[in-house]
């Protein structure tokens, strides 16, 4: 099988970890390098935590840190939602390797220098690592296939009535994204609040009974107890949709869409606007993900859980 080559960015955070979980078990998968972005928390703990999920999953593929703060605006951070750590919960294992010697930007210009293929880049945070990259080797922008994010939401936000916090955190990065060319597939809120994870899902997950499961099991308990505090039935995995929709996109809907970024404004700073009746005449720039086979969704997860007890034998 002629696997897809990708780069994971993220700022883990409790979903970012598990999408990493997820691609990591994934066979259709090759990661070439994890990046670390500011965002759930600062640039050193989002980096650490990368660490620490990389070791625990066994995953050693080249990993850097990425910008200390977004492009221009000031950054925000979630300890609400994940913890003063970025990823608090069940103890995880110290690093046992070191980050390149090169920042995120520059290690993945030279992984797509050096690629005979074109890359898929998988941001799961705040787009200024890929923004940054984008402005920096504008020539390298013809060897990303596509960039399958996590951001946004065509209808609602989640950090502002208009705005989702991954695009809040860095609205000058994601326009830049945006307007890039390259082809985006959009994993917006509009279907990452319905990936919804349930106790009974964390259940069959622990049930596969090995550390990785357990740690997920127990990172899917943090992440609902704040979730279950403003009303939701269940964990909203908001970054593994990013992965799952290269591994399995028949299980979503994606509609084409051209989506801006608005960068300024009183109400709306962080929104993605969707031209959904066409108004501008702009050719799409994002495949939006507006539906997902939840309970497909969940089995994908139960699945990769078992895998880490299977390379474990
Ligand atoms: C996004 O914000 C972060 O807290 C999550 O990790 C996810 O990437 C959801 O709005
Ligand atoms: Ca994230």
């Amino acid at each position: 099988m002629n696997k897809i080559p990708i780069i994971l960015d993220g700022d883990p955070g409790h979903d970012d970890a598990i999408a990493w979980v997820l691609a990591n078990a994934s066979k259709e998968l090759d990661i070439l390098a994890v990046t670390s972005c500011c965002g759930n928390q600062t640039i050193e703990k989002t980096t650490y935590n990368m660490m620490r999920i990389c070791t625990l999953i066994g995953l050693h593929v080249p990993t850097a840190k990425g910008r200390k703060r977004p492009l221009i605006s000031e950054p925000i951070i979630a300890p609400t939602v994940h913890g003063e750590s970025g990823l608090d919960g069940p103890a995880l294992p110290e690093p046992d390797f070191e980050l390149v010697q090169m920042d995120a930007v520059e290690l993945m210009a030279k992984i797509l220098r050096e690629s005979k293929e074109q890359v898929t880049l998988v941001p799961t945070g705040p787009l200024t690592n890929i923004a940054a990259l984008l402005l920096a080797h504008p020539e390298l922008k013809e060897k990303i296939k596509q960039i399958s994010l996590m951001g946004g939401g065509v209808q609602y936000g989640n950090w502002t009535p208009a705005a989702e916090f991954n695009i809040l955190v860095d609205p000058e990065a994601a326009d830049i994204v945006f307007s890039s060319g390259i082809p985006i597939i959009m994993a917006g809120l509009d279907v990452t609040e319905k990936a919804m994870i349930f106790p009974e899902d964390f259940e069959r997950i622990r049930a596969a009974g090995n550390p990785v499961a357990s740690v997920v099991a127990d990172w899917l308990e943090f992440f609902y107890q704040f979730h279950r505090s403003m009303g939701y039935e269940g964990a909203p995995v908001h970054d593994a949709v990013a992965v799952a929709a290269l591994i399995h996109p028949e299980i979503m809907q994606m509609e084409d869409y051209y989506v801006e970024v608005e960068t300024e404004g009183d109400f709306c700073k962080g929104a993605t606007v969707a031209d959904f009746r066409g108004v501008l005449g702009k050719k799409p720039n994002a495949k939006v993900i507006m539906g997902i086979d939840r309970k497909a969704f969940a089995d994908l997860l139960v699945e990769a859980a078992k895998y880490y007890g299977e390379v474990a034998k």
